[in-house]
């Protein structure tokens, strides 16, 4: 394993090794669990050298307390890369030397992606992930970079990010790691109770059984379903369940045969906010 804190090493480093390889990359925010490693093991198999960034992005996040309880175990990370390959090359930089004492976000049109879902829950949060997020590539330069659909709605801003500034990056989705409960894997879940980490694969389940649901019924019949499972268990609070287009994010109101809808939630649970999603196609 390569280790570098700052962007001027990483990139000497790369200019060594780029000619004619083939770099891919796999940036995360730390507190690394399997998903993650989903997305390393897919990104080793691909490419002749692999870049896993960790840093905790402080301009996506829009709750102060959340950036501040966010789990840093970079320890721990540096081990299960270790286990993994001796040949990838962590960055995991300092706030400065990202942000150089201007630590904000530039604005940015996603064609409206951004005011869906998470985006009108966390205002400015795609914002930071637009900035973070261009400014990786631009340092790391890979020729392939691995995102989760755990995150589908970043997926797809990612995605539109790379085509309106054409950057030279191809953005590979990659599918959602469970506990074998079905609770979606995130670095989130390790600041839940054991009871509650159990308890929360009702929201899996009832993705699931929601999908079943909605062969047979409307759009509002399976969003009233799926609201009334979460309002009568008092452990948990619904935010938003929607059933959206793949590729606009928007709500449907009812059935197009040829669309493809996923279904999108977002619960909390002892504090915590937990998102997933599943395809009803
Ligand atoms: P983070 O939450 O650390 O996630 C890093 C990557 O891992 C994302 O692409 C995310 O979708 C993926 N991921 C997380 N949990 C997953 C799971 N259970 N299965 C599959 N993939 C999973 O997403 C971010 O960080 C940040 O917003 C970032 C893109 C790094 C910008 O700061």
């Amino acid at each position: 394993m390569h280790l570098f804190n700052t962007k001027n090493a990483l990139q000497t480093f790369l200019e060594s090794l780029r000619k004619g390889r083939k770099i891919g990359f796999v940036p995360t925010m730390g507190a690394l669990h399997e998903g993650h490693l989903s997305l390393l093991k897919k990104s080793l198999l691909e490419n002749d050298f692999t870049v896993l960034s960790i840093f905790v992005n402080p301009t996506q996040f829009n709750n102060l307390e959340d950036l501040h309880n966010y789990p840093r175990t970079l320890e721990n990370d540096l081990k299960l890369v270790r286990e993994i390959s001796s040949n990838i090359i962590v960055y995991a930089p300092s706030v400065e030397d990202i942000y150089e004492g201007k630590m904000q976000s530039f604005h940015y049109d996603f064609d409206g992606l951004e005011f869906q879902m998470e985006g009108k829950h966390r205002p400015g949060h795609f914002d930071g992930v637009g900035t973070i997020v261009k400014k990786l590539f631009e340092i790391v330069l890979p020729q392939n970079a691995y995102f989760g659909e755990k995150d589908f709605q970043q997926l797809q801003i990612v995605k539109k990010l790379v085509e309106k500034h054409r950057l030279n990056v191809t953005i590979i989705g990659c599918p959602i790691h469970r506990e074998s409960n079905g609770l979606a894997m995130s670095s989130r879940n390790e600041r839940l109770s054991e009871k509650a980490r159990k308890e929360a694969a009702i929201i899996f389940q009832t993705l699931t059984e929601a999908k079943q649901f909605f062969q047979t019924h409307t759009v509002q019949e399976t969003t009233t379903w799926v609201e009334s499972i979460f309002n009568s268990n008092p452990n948990f609070t619904l935010e938003y369940f929607t059933l959206a287009d793949e590729q606009t994010l928007v709500s449907i109101d009812e059935k197009i045969a040829s669309q493809k809808y996923r279904g999108f939630i977002a619960v909390f649970i002892e504090n915590i906010r937990l998102i997933d999603n599943l395809p009803f196609y």
